[in-house]
């Protein structure tokens, strides 16, 4: 499979709104299955300097991954930022969310000097678990019904990574 990642560009709004609402996706983000290309534009938008989003993209310009990095603003939290990643059902398990993670901390750690990278997580959502573990991430807490999941509350890790 061939797939190139790269900064997201005002075109791929429909592919990304379609990321979001996706059956295999929604579960276990914060998209809802009304989200709209409209929502996506503006979103993208909206991206300011602290913003770093990136897509990842078969040659036809099918968006298959989203992962974006946001540094904090507060001047004294400049050394932190959040990290949040999707990749479309059909692509999962093929190493598209190790590579779009590895984008993100190579920016965080080498061009960004940032020294906490942050995410939260759902509890049982254990591939992604699985993935943060393997690139460094460590379970800081669980933060108890965060989230509303298919008519029920769900809990989510909070897990962070120190730079090595
Ligand atoms: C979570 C997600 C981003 C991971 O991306 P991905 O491209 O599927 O992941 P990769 O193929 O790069 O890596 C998956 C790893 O998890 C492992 N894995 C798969 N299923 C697993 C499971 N049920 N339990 C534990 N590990 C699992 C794989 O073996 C692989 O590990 P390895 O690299 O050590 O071999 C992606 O599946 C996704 O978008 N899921 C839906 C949305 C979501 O949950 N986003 C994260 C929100 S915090």
């Amino acid at each position: 499979m061939n797939y190139t990642i790269r900064p997201t560009e005002p075109g791929d709004a429909a592919g990304t709104a379609a990321l979001r609402r996706m059956p295999g996706v929604l579960e276990t983000t914060l998209g809802l299955s009304s989200y709209r290309t409209a929502d996506s534009n503006a979103f993208l938008a909206n991206l300011g300097p602290n913003d770093h989003h990136f897509v990842a993209v078969l040659d036809d310009g099918t968006v298959i991954g989203v992962a974006c990095l946001q540094v904090f603003g507060n001047p004294r939290m400049r050394h932190v930022g959040s990290v949040a990643l999707m990749v479309h059902a059909d692509y999962q398990n093929m190493g598209v969310g190790s590579a779009l993670l590895k984008t993100l901390l190579d920016l965080a750690d080498n061009w960004l000097m940032l020294v906490r990278v942050e995410l939260t997580v759902f509890a049982d959502n254990e591939r992604a678990i699985h993935l943060y573990e393997k690139l460094g991430f460590e379970k800081e807490g669980l933060k108890r019904m965060t989230t509303v999941r298919d008519g029920k509350y769900a809990d989510e890790y909070m897990m962070a990574r120190l730079r090595p």
